[in-house]
This record gives structure tokens, sequence and C-alpha cells, in this order.
């Protein structure tokens, strides 16, 4: 039977490089934010301004990004397009500005601006969720898009809390404790987009690793302990019961242990040598393990509501820069591997160099070893300045972070760009198609 070509049901290449552009734009934002509040993010976690930070973070870079990588990987996966691509545009177009309106709603006190602004992200991922359902809705796939069904499922009962709790702001329906609020955050950080990271790493690692494993039943357990654990946490969470919160708490950390040992395993059963995207990954799971040591010493550990109340804003940190860290490194190969595509189409089939178009051709090497060590060096400063209580350290991590951003965007869009405007530039376009001439092998 005829091979299915992976690339036979995604959506056009502007659908999700558009979320991903975005996306490169929050973490920008977040850098910033981050340096700028840095004094507040040490003394007053809970504040306004930092909740802003936070939701640059998890709205405007993490999960504009990841909702561009579904729209692309969900089809893949599933292998049936989505339903709608001018849905799929509208899910962008309503997403991103919520994403930004919500953390500007906070940042300048304005709660219409978070309420309009979680009234737009909430209709977006319920579109998405819609869109998506055709290819995630496959059946006998696999673990991994059983993960990204629960995933997307709890993005939106994500949005869904923090709406309620934008409109209680101004309603007071009910007091806002701060269990409330982490209910809110663990179900965003750990089932929709930790989930969403763990269930697609078993398909990307393998892929972008070259790594034959004997069997992926780390990563199984890694999906269904986490799909799992995540509900149950978030409702021990919001009760409050504590016996839920230990049982989900427990659930979560043994899928993440499990999905730190698929990662050994992908490695181990690597076919190619260490490269950047090893980086990334092995940076993001020691912040990964960070957040699980700090999770369970603020969830048992018998200190006082400020301790408290500082180790979970430092575990939400070291969680955001998991997810920072894999999505950064992954970008630098979903976005050449989608352009990639998109060239090929186009009929620009070589490089500069005369030899096949290559992923390599679309990124420089330099500058994606530039983004690399700002991020390591931004999440490593953004951990030690938190728990430190340092503000200089976390304004210079926040720095670092931004530029990050600013490099790796700079990356990624002058690649693609600049391999088209060389090729239609070629001297030797003689039959005055307009079309790049191929040349011949
Ligand atoms: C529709 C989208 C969303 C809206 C309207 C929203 C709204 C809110 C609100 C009103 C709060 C409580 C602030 C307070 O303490 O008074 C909050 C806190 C928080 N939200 Fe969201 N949220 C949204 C999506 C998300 C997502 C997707 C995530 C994670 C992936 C997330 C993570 C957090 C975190 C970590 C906090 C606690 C911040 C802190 O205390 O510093 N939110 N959100």
């Amino acid at each position: 039977m005829m091979a299915m070509n992976p690339t036979a049901n995604v959506p056009p290449a502007w659908l999700p490089l558009g979320f991903m552009a975005a996306a490169g734009v929050g973490l920008v934002g977040f850098g910033v934010a981050a340096a700028t509040t840095a004094p507040t993010v040490v003394t007053f976690p809970r504040s306004d301004e930092v909740i802003a930070t936070v939701h640059l973070a998890v709205l405007a870079f993490l999960s504009t990004a990841v909702l561009g990588a579904l729209h692309q990987f969900g089809p893949v996966v599933g292998a049936r397009p989505l339903r709608s691509v001018p849905v799929g545009a509208l899910t962008g177009v309503l997403f991103v500005p919520g994403a930004w309106a919500i953390p500007i709603g906070f940042a300048t006190g304005h709660v219409g601006v978070i309420q309009t602004g979680g009234v737009l992200a909430t209709a977006a991922v319920v579109l998405a969720a819609w869109n998506l359902s055709r290819p995630l809705s496959a059946p006998d796939k696999g673990a991994p898009i059983v993960g990204l069904r629960m995933a997307v499922i709890y993005l939106v009962a994500t949005a869904a809390f923090g709406v309620t709790y934008a409109f209680d702001r101004s309603n007071f329906w009910f007091e806002l404790l701060s269990h409330r609020v982490l209910a809110h955050a663990h179900l965003g950080l750990i089932g929709w987009l930790g989930l969403a990271y763990v269930s697609v790493a078993e398909k990307l690692w393998p892929m972008f690793l070259l790594a034959h494993r004997p069997h992926v039943r780390a990563g199984v357990r890694a999906v269904w302990s986490v799909g799992l654990g995540a509900p149950v946490l978030t409702v021990g969470l919001l009760w409050p019961s504590e016996l839920l919160s230990i049982v989900g708490g427990a659930l979560v950390l043994a899928g993440l242990v499990s999905h730190l040992t698929s990662l050994a395993q992908v490695i181990h059963h690597r076919r190619r040598g260490l490269e950047l995207l090893h980086g990334y990954v092995l940076g993001a799971a020691a912040c990964l393990v960070v957040a699980m040591v700090l999770g369970v010493v603020a969830g048992l550990a018998p200190v006082g509501v400020e301790v408290r109340t500082r180790l979970t804003a430092a575990e939400v940190v070291a969680l955001i820069l998991w997810l920072a860290l894999a999505v950064l490194g992954h970008s630098h190969k979903i976005v050449p591997f989608i352009s990639w595509n998109r060239l090929r189409d186009r009929g620009i089939r070589t490089g500069r160099d005369g030899k096949p178009l290559l992923f390599a051709h679309l990124v420089d090497k330099r500058a994606s070893q530039v983004t690399f060590g700002l991020a390591l060096l931004g999440a490593a400063a953004a951990l030690g300045g938190v728990l430190g209580s340092t503000t200089v350290i976390v304004r210079g991590a926040g720095a670092l972070l931004a530029l990050a951003g600013l490099v790796a965007i700079a990356n990624l869009v002058s690649g693609p760009l600049l391999m088209i405007r060389w090729h239609d530039r070629r001297p030797d376009q003689s039959d005055g198609s307009g079309r790049p001439a191929e040349v011949s092998s």
C-alpha cells in the first residue's frame, strides 16, 4: 500500500507560521515585562503586574506557539485535515489580541480589558477545539493523540476558569482565594501546555533525534499519568481537598518521571550525534526537575503562607521555563520544516550551494547557537533570581529572554525569505516565467 504523505493533510504554511511568528513576539514581550516587573516578581509575586507578566508567557508566547504547532501536527498525527482553514485563521485573529489584552488589562488595572481579552481568548480556544476535533478524533493513533485530545480539553477548561475569574473581579461572585488561582494555573501549565508537550514529544523526539526505541511504554505512561493526574490535582486544589491534591500530584509526578525516562531512552537509542535541540530539551528537563521538587515542597512542607507563596511562584516560573526552552528548541526545527515544504512547493529545491534544499539552509547556525545561549542563561538567571529573591538577576533574565526571542525571530523569518529572494534574483531565469529555474542535477 502506498505510504501516506504525512504533510498531505496539513493547512497552508501561513497558518502555523503566523501563530509561531506571533509567539516569537510574545516571548520578547514576556522578557521585557519580566525585566520591567523584576522588583515586584521578587517581593509580591501575586501582584497584578506579575500576573500580567505570567500571562504574556503562558498566553502570548507559549499557548500561541503550541496552538500553532497543533494546527500543523494535529493533521499529521491524525492523518486528517482541520475542519476549516478559515476557522484556523479566525482562531489566530481572536486568540492573539486576547492573549495580549489580558496581560495589558492586568498591567494597567483595567478589568474591562482583562474581561474582553478573556472573552476573545476563550472564543478562540473553543474554535480551535472544534477545528482540531477532526484530526484529533482519529482512532487507533496511540497515546500521543489521546494526550493532545485531553490537552485541548484542558485548555478550554483553563480559559473558562480564567474568564470566570476575570468577571469575578468586578462582580465578586466568590472570593478569589489563592488555591482557586492555583487550580487554574496548574491546569493550564500541566494539563494544557505540559501535556501537549509530553504528547507531541513522543512523536517529535524520535523524528528529530532519529531514535529507534525498542518500545514506547514510558511515553505512554507519561501521557496517561499526566493526563489523568492534572484534572484530579485541579479539583484537589479547587475544593480544596488535601487527599485529591496529593493523589493528583502523585499521578502528575509519576507521569513527568516517565516523560524524563522516555527522554533518556530516546537519547540512548539515538542514531545521530548530539545537537542543539538536545541542549534545549535537556535544559528544559532540568527546569522540569526543579519545578517538580518545588511543587512537592510547596505542597507538603510545613512552611508559612509567605514561604509557600514564594515556593509556588518559583514552581510556576520553573514550569514556564521548562515549556519555554522546549518550545524555543523545537521551533528551530518546526519552522524550517514547514518553510522547507512551502519552498519546495514553490519549486525552490536547492540551496545557494546548489545542493538539495535542507532545513539547515533555512536557519543560520551561529544565530541558533546564540539564541540557545541567551535562552539557557536567561532560564538559569530567572530561576536563580526568583529563588534568591534578587531583583537585578531577574531583570537580567528578562533581558536575556527578550534578546533570545529577537534573535530567534530574525533567524527563523529571514532564512526562508532570503532563500526566496536569492532564488528569485538568480541571473539565469531565461525563460521569462518568473519562476526560479531548477539547478540541473
Ligand atoms: C482565557 C484565558 C485566561 C484568562 C482570562 C486568565 C485569567 C486569570 C485570572 C483572572 C487570574 C487570577 C488573578 C488573581 O489572582 O486575581 C489568573 C491567574 C493565573 N493564570 Fe490565567 N487566565 C487565562 C489563561 C491562562 C492559561 C492558559 C494559563 C497557563 C497555561 C494561565 C496561568 C495562570 C497563572 C499561572 C496564574 C497565577 C498568576 C500569579 O498568581 O502570579 N492562565 N488568570
